[in-house]
């Protein structure tokens, strides 16, 4: 089966074909970044027009540049949720018209879904049963994943999602938008040994996470420094948040067995958690899966994936598309 996916939950417009016998034939990305950067932070409405504004065209380009006619498609995945409501329904209302002119099933697909699933793509791929860490800028979970479509929800942040401290915090250091790329490039020149803020709820027993205090315990710091040492804090935040991760994750190994753990979502872009994962894990004997850092943030062809995924599972959907700006990755299972 070869399915094109559509993923238009935030300021991505990204779009890809996948087949299940070759595998991912192709893939194109826009990002909205340059649009957004002025506001500091992702506008909603202007999302949504931009991914009007660039889908179809991406799409037209997909196909060009893999050589696939229209015809040769037999099904359309979209991101139906969670997201932006109205950047989501442009990509929801162009895959499943897609989808009708063609006359081929379509499927609306759960973007966390996608990215728990981004791995697979890679060579080797994790075989089941794993661990994935999910930290993308709206969600940090841990989440078991027996099976496609058998995922348990172990921990998760209760307030900040890592992605999310690290846009708010690189925004409080004026370091503009996008956040995380920017604080992880200034933490780099940054001294390790300067400053040490605490590492949130990791005393405590169980998996959940909490980020929103970093950003104030950044905050406080920078003033008391008379807004100096901005390369040195960020380090010291970068660690805070690794370090906490990579405790909760040697608490989920352990309490659950599993042998292979997975990065996913755009904090797993970030290369000071790559390298510090993978002393980790070798260390405890664990086999550590990630996607390429391409596939860490939003695009399409988790989506072509994870759809095609379904759609051979015999699930598609009616002409009413849906999206939800909500939506539980439990209430998703199969
Ligand atoms: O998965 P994603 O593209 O979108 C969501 O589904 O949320 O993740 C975006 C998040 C943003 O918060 C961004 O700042 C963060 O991933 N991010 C990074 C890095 N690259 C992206 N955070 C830290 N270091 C990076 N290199
Ligand atoms: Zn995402």
């Amino acid at each position: 089966m070869r399915v094109l996916g559509i993923e238009t939950s935030c300021d991505e417009t990204g779009v890809a074909i996948y087949d299940s016998e070759q595998g991912l034939l192709g893939h194109e990305l826009y990002s909205q970044v340059d649009l957004h950067a002025k506001y500091g932070g992702v506008v909603p409405e202007l999302a949504s027009r931009d991914h009007v504004r660039k889908l179809i065209p991406l799409i037209k380009q997909l196909l060009t540049n893999t050589n696939i006619k229209s015809s040769e498609i037999n099904g359309v995945a979209y991101t139906a949720g969670p997201g932006l409501i109205g950047a989501l329904l442009v990509g929801a209302a162009v895959g499943r018209s897609l989808a009708w002119g063609w006359q081929i099933p379509a499927i609306g697909v759960h973007h966390l879904e996608g990215h728990l699933l981004a791995a697979m793509l890679e060579s080797p791929a994790p075989s089941f049963p794993f661990l994935t860490l999910l930290v993308s800028g709206g969600h940090t979970q841990l989440i078991q994943v027996t099976n496609i479509g058998k995922y348990s929800l172990l921990g998760e942040s209760l307030d900040d999602a890592a992605g999310e401290a690290f846009d708010k915090t690189a925004k409080l250091l004026g370091l503009g938008y996008p956040g995380g790329p920017a604080l992880a490039k200034l933490a780099e020149q940054g001294n390790p040994d300067i400053f040490h803020f605490p590492r949130p709820m990791t005393k405590q027993p169980g998996l959940n996470f909490s980020f929103s205090g970093l950003k104030t315990q950044v905050l406080t710091t920078w003033h008391k420094n008379e807004k100096q040492n901005k390369a040195d804090i960020a380090r010291a935040f970068e660690d805070a948040v690794i370090d906490t991760l990579i405790i909760k994750c040697r608490r989920a190994i352990k309490q659950t067995g599993l042998e292979r753990l997975v990065i996913a979502g755009g904090v797993g872009a970030n290369q000071r958690l790559r390298e510090r994962m993978a002393q980790f894990t070798k260390q405890i004997g664990v086999a550590l899966f990630y996607p390429r850092p391409i596939f860490c943030t939003d695009n399409g062809a988790m989506i072509a994936y994870a759809g095609a995924l379904r759609l051979e599972n015999g699930q598609a959907e009616p002409l009413e598309f849906f999206a939800h700006p909500r939506w539980p990755l439990e209430n998703n299972c199969y």
